[in-house]
């Protein structure tokens, strides 16, 4: 097992290697390297990320690894290349696209993942599970992140490989992604090792918003002081430091992220009606709730103001209910 895994290993560091030589040295890639400068990547940010090119091609890979001596059944195994369809024989699974190394943390290159230079389906497709690449345990850029991570004892949590590569030329160095799949309670107990607080960094769709929802109970529960970043609707972390620019970015979604529970009563209020009664009440009476849960009196009380200021209630009202939902819980 260790053998299959060291030979996979030094296939993986040849791959990247040839990816990446291919785009910067051959004529086929340059469409791919006019997508990535569209995109805002120099030379530098494919240098230090170690972006590729997998070619439109289906032996390309093939061809060079059989060249080096490896078994075409490991590599397809390893996730390197693909069965064929309809005949004996395989072929490169990654082909015309963007190639991503992804590493482990001790910084051993494990998977790939590719993109597609035109709208398309997959728009990402990864490595599959192998004996070196396990998704709910790999954090994008984490063997490079950890040294930011531990100075300041927080992580950004990127959804995007992208977004992770952008925040970093902003100078957000201690920001990793989860590889297309939701955070597990196993990443969350690798970054605790080096970390106490985490901010999300999600997309601002409906669907970046719901998996920042979501992923809050998770981090808590594992010991963390979560902060999330609101971006505006429709857009991620890369398109938004794409159009305003890398210090608004820092400063208004880094530095400016707000607190959990303020984003939980943001997430709130999407789905009540706060023009009607019923729907305010319905509101206050949820809000309330997630107030009561907080451990500290101090912000439960700082919170329950701020509620009853901007809905003209009582801040005994408040406070009585919230004590009531505290009882009911157990708290
Ligand atoms: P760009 O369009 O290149 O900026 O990608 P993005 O990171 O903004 O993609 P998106 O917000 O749509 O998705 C977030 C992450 O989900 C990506 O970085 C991938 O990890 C993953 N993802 C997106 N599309 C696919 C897909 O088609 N297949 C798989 N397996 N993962 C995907
Ligand atoms: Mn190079
Ligand atoms: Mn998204
Ligand atoms: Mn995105
Ligand atoms: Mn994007």
């Amino acid at each position: 097992f260790q053998k299959e895994k060291k030979i996979l290993h030094e296939a993986h560091d040849y791959s990247a290697k040839l990816y990446h030589y291919l785009l910067l040295n051959t004529e086929a890639a340059r469409p791919a390297m006019e997508y990535l400068t569209s995109r805002g990547f120099n030379d530098t940010l494919i240098e230090q990320f170690g972006l590729g090119y997998a070619p439109a091609r289906w032996d390309t890979l093939t061809q060079a690894l059989e060249r080096k001596g490896y078994v075409p059944a490991e590599m397809e195994a390893g996730g390197l290349l693909s069965r064929r369809q309809e005949a004996e024989g395989y072929v490169d699974r990654f082909r015309d696209r963007i190639i991503f190394p992804i590493h482990d943390p001790s910084g051993q290159i494990i998977a790939f993942a590719g993109r597609l230079l035109s709208d398309g389906q997959p728009k990402y497709l990864n490595s599959p599970e192998t004996a070196l690449f396990n998704k709910s345990r790999t954090l994008y850029r984490l063997h490079e992140a950890r040294p930011a991570i531990r100075r300041a004892r927080q992580v950004v949590l990127f959804e995007g490989y992208v977004d992770v590569i952008k925040a970093w030329s902003a100078g957000v160095h201690n920001g990793v992604a989860t590889m297309g799949t939701a955070l597990t309670g196993e990443h969350a107990a690798l970054l605790k090792r080096f970390a106490d607080e985490v901010i999300l960094c999600y997309d601002g769709d409906d669907a970046g918003q719901a998996a920042a929802h979501k992923s809050i109970p998770l981090l808590e529960e594992a010991g963390f002081r979560v902060r999330v970043s609101v971006l505006p609707n429709r857009m991620d972390p890369d398109e938004y430091i794409s159009s305003h620019g890398q210090e608004p970015f820092v400063r208004e979604f880094i530095e400016g992220a707000v607190s959990a529970v303020k984003f939980q009563l943001i997430y709130l209020r999407k789905s009540h009606i706060l023009l009607e009664e019923d729907g305010k009440i319905r509101y206050l009476r949820d809000a309330v709730r997630i107030v009561a849960r907080r451990d500290s009196p101090t912000e439960r009380e700082l919170l329950l103001k701020e509620l009853a200021q901007e809905f003209g209630v009582s801040l005994d009202t408040l406070k009585q209910e919230s004590l009531e939902f505290r009882q009911q819980e157990k708290l």
